[in-house]
């Protein structure tokens, strides 16, 4: 989030799926073609270097990407996205990656408040010292039976659409120190997923975010390795959840495509295709892109320009904005509203966002999304996010 706060997200709902042919012969469909679609009765099989892409129930069309295999998979699809970070579990995890507070539940009722607004996306992000209270050690039972999953479980009741982003808030580091470049080892930072990867891997609802916002990494290649070894883990513990991987430079989607985006994008997935690892990027709309200021200055519709281009040129891959927000101030109702519709427009390039911030954040937080005790909703909710909801 927001730097000098904490916060988080949430997902989903309606569908692309791409569609990979079995590969044929003859009578292929050239790229950008039609490849399918109600009472389209062409070929459905596309040229090499093409993959037949469902655009909408009417259109699919041969769409440059690599189908990964010879009898490749049908990739896993999610639908159109939009939702709110939940915050609380994060409260008093510093940038550098300490804690010492006791987090703060996020009020169950937002859940359905927000769904049935047409929410379908939940970040709940968590300090990874409440989830293990030792670096690489065992999940605290105790919180995760009392607290955490308890709120996983409300807000993915409160509709069968609803996703959540399970967020580990911690900037790649614990206590001060970076994971693998001087701080925890890349296995105890993959031991975490591994037990929640057996917690929630039956639930595809779920989707894991590997970790919030990592910053001032020394060395992003060896960052990348760590990202790799964490999505490793989670396959290996039988997990087939979504996963949303995160850059570098506070998870800027405006650095994306040239700081970690090109080593992002070579993270392999052991079930196969690239379906499932999503990428995590950030954006606020303030003077300083931090989040900590009342007023917006940037709809950044040239952001994400860049980044839906770097996205395509890349085997049409995709991202879920998972922190964006603004003050509850006039500039941020029009700023935010363009933006949230540029995203919802790049669909499914940009399957959707979850705002900062609600949660157990008051009414009085600077970005706060949090709607008021009769029920109201806060200003730039009502102005810029709900309209944009899936
Ligand atoms: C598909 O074809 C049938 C039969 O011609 C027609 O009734 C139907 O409206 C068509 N559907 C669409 C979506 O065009
Ligand atoms: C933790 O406590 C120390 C000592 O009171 C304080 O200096 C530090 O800012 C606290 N850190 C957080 C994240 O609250
Ligand atoms: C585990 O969680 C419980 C409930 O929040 C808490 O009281 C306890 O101190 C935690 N244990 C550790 C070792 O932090
Ligand atoms: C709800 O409370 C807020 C904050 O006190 C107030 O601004 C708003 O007018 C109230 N709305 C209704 C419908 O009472």
């Amino acid at each position: 989030m927001a730097r000098s706060s904490p916060g988080l997200l949430n997902i989903m709902k309606y569908t692309i799926s791409i569609l990979v042919a079995a590969s044929l012969v003859y009578a292929q469909q050239a790229q950008y073609q039609q490849c399918g679609g109600i009472n389209y009765s062409g070929d459905t099989t596309c040229v090499s270097g093409s993959v037949c892409t469902k655009l909408n129930d009417y259109y699919s069309q041969c769409l440059p990407g690599t189908p990964s295999g010879p009898s490749a998979p049908t990739p896993s699809t999610l639908p159109r996205l939009g939702g709110v970070n939940t915050a609380g579990y994060d409260f008093s995890v510093a940038t550098d990656g300490s804690f010492n507070g006791t987090g703060v539940p996020p009020p169950p009722s937002q859940f359905t408040h927000f769904a049935n607004e047409g929410a379908n996306l939940f970040r709940i992000p968590f300090a990874w010292q409440l989830m293990t209270p030792q670096v690489g050690g065992s999940i605290n039972e105790t919180w995760f039976s009392s607290f955490y999953d308890p709120t996983v479980q409300a807000a993915l009741a409160s509709s069968p659409d609803t996703r959540v982003i399970i967020d580990l808030h911690n900037y790649a580091r614990w206590n001060g120190a970076i994971i693998a470049q001087g701080g925890p080892t890349n296995d105890q930072f993959a031991s975490v997923w591994t037990q929640l990867a057996q917690k929630y891997g039956s639930n595809e609802r779920v989707i894991f975010g590997i970790m919030n916002e990592p910053h001032d990494v020394p060395n992003i290649a060896t960052w990348v390795d760590s990202v790799q070894h964490v999505v490793n883990a989670v396959r290996a513990a039988g997990s087939k959840n979504f996963l949303l991987l995160p850059g570098s430079s506070w998870s800027s989607a405006q650095a994306f495509p040239t700081e970690a985006g090109p080593l992002l994008v070579k993270v392999t997935d052991p079930l196969g295709d690239n379906s499932k690892l999503l990428f995590d990027v950030h954006k606020y709309l303030d003077s300083d892109n931090s989040g900590t200021h009342p007023d917006c200055t940037t709809d950044n519709v040239q952001v994400f320009t860049d980044l839906v281009t770097f996205l395509k040129a890349n085997g049409n891959r995709q991202a879920i904005l998972s922190e964006t927000g603004g003050g509850n101030t006039a500039s941020c109702e029009t700023l935010l509203a363009n933006q949230l519709a540029f995203v919802k427009n790049s669909f499914p390039t940009l399957l959707g966002f979850t705002v900062w911030a609600a949660g157990a954040f008051d009414t009085t937080y600077v970005l706060t999304q949090t709607p008021f005790a009769n029920g109201t909703d806060q200003a730039l909710w009502t102005a810029a996010v709900k309209p944009n909801l899936p």
